[in-house]
């Protein structure tokens, strides 16, 4: 079966570095927080054109974390698109905020023309996830941050290398968030996760909050908890931070396969924008005429398995019904709608040409 993401294929190609890396981390004795850690925290940085980095245990981790140093707790509110992974409205209440879910645009990301109806003396931060690892627009979405003086936290989780206006994501707003789940276009093989930022103070507060408010072992001036990356996930995603640029590059490539051979007029294509590097996370087609299970069955059939990212959104969960959810009306519309086919680096051409050909003969 060929799934919308593969990231054994990753380990199998990488086996010969990884594996004797993993030997040499088991024999370090050097478990938590080492060099592996602090040598990826460095390329991560460098890689992202940024000034600091903090490895952490997850994506999620990095989102509450992040909150945390920004100061954003109990009272605060956070504007966040419904349509996101579970993680980013998941850490909102985790620190103590509510969520104020925002409705978003043809390119699945938040439409900042809604913050200003968005906005009272309680929102006090965004969260801008540039979804599927399409960059939002980061240049209207500052302005209003600005003038209100909203924080921004970037989740790019699924973004990884994206650029606006040839900018890397993550260098926009005050702080920003990754995910290297096992799925991610940098994965480890477990979880991990990293905060990039570009302010001395929030890279301070970030690195306290990760391991107990501690200044030094056992000494803590603040409060925090155990969020530590390690050091064998560490030492996997400095082989695999080397393939990154490669990795990106294919899978564009496959997008552009995708964009130009899909024809079907039952199926509307993701929305390019020359301001952006989008780094094709996943990539995300919309069928129209409530024929999705129709697409689901015939593909499934021929052993391709979709996804659906994501299948029911934050703001019809059940914890989360409760915040507000006013005018969502693109966000309802697209979720019976969206699929995400298979796109990750060592997709084969034959199964990309295969994917299109089921994909195009679907009436
Ligand atoms: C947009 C987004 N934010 C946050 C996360 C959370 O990352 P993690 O699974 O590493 O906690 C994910 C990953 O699932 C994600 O896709």
């Amino acid at each position: 079966m060929i799934n919308f993401s593969n990231p054994l294929s990753e380990y199998l190609y990488l086996k010969k570095n990884i594996d004797s890396k993993i030997k040499e981390v088991l024999k370090s004795n050097n478990y938590i927080l080492g060099p592996q850690v602090e040598k990826f925290e460095n390329n991560f940085a460098k890689i992202n054109n940024s000034k600091y980095c903090v490895g952490v245990s997850s994506g999620t981790d990095a989102l509450i974390i992040a909150l945390q140093s920004l100061n954003i707790g109990m009272g605060d509110y956070v504007l966040v698109p419904s349509h996101t992974a579970m993680a980013t409205v998941s850490a909102i209440v985790e620190v103590g905020a509510k969520p104020v879910f925002i409705d978003i645009n043809d390119e699945f990301n938040l439409d900042e023309n809604r913050i200003p109806k968005k906005l009272n003396k309680k929102v006090k931060a965004i969260i801008t996830v540039h979804l599927y690892g399409n960059p939002c627009n980061m240049d209207s979405i500052l302005k209003l941050c600005k003038k209100n003086k909203l924080k921004i936290i970037e989740d790019c989780s699924q973004a990884h290398l994206a650029e606006f206006n040839m900018k890397k994501v993550g260098n926009f707003g005050d702080i920003a968030c990754f995910s290297f789940y096992p799925t991610k276009n940098l994965s480890a093989i477990g979880d991990a996760g990293a905060i990039i930022t570009n302010s001395a103070k929030y890279y301070k507060n970030c690195k306290l909050i990760r391991e107990y408010g501690w200044k030094r072992k056992n000494y803590s001036i603040r409060d925090g908890s155990n969020k530590r990356l390690d050091e064998m996930q560490a030492a996997i995603l400095n082989i695999k931070i080397k393939k990154l640029n490669l990795f990106t590059n294919k899978r564009i490539k496959i997008a552009r396969f995708y964009s130009k051979q899909i024809k079907n007029d039952n199926i509307i294509l993701p929305k390019l924008n020359s301001k952006k590097k989008h780094v094709f996370h996943l990539f995300v087609i919309k069928i129209k005429n409530n024929l999705r299970n129709k697409f689901i069955e015939k593909l499934k059939k021929n052993n391709i398995n979709p996804g659906i990212h994501y299948l029911l959104p934050n703001h019809k969960q059940i914890p989360y019904k409760k915040y507000e959810n006013a005018s969502l009306n693109v966000t309802n519309m697209i979720s019976p709608q969206i699929l995400s086919i298979p796109i990750y680096p060592l997709l084969k051409k034959n199964v990309q040409k295969k994917i299109v050909n089921i994909l195009n003969s679907i009436k």
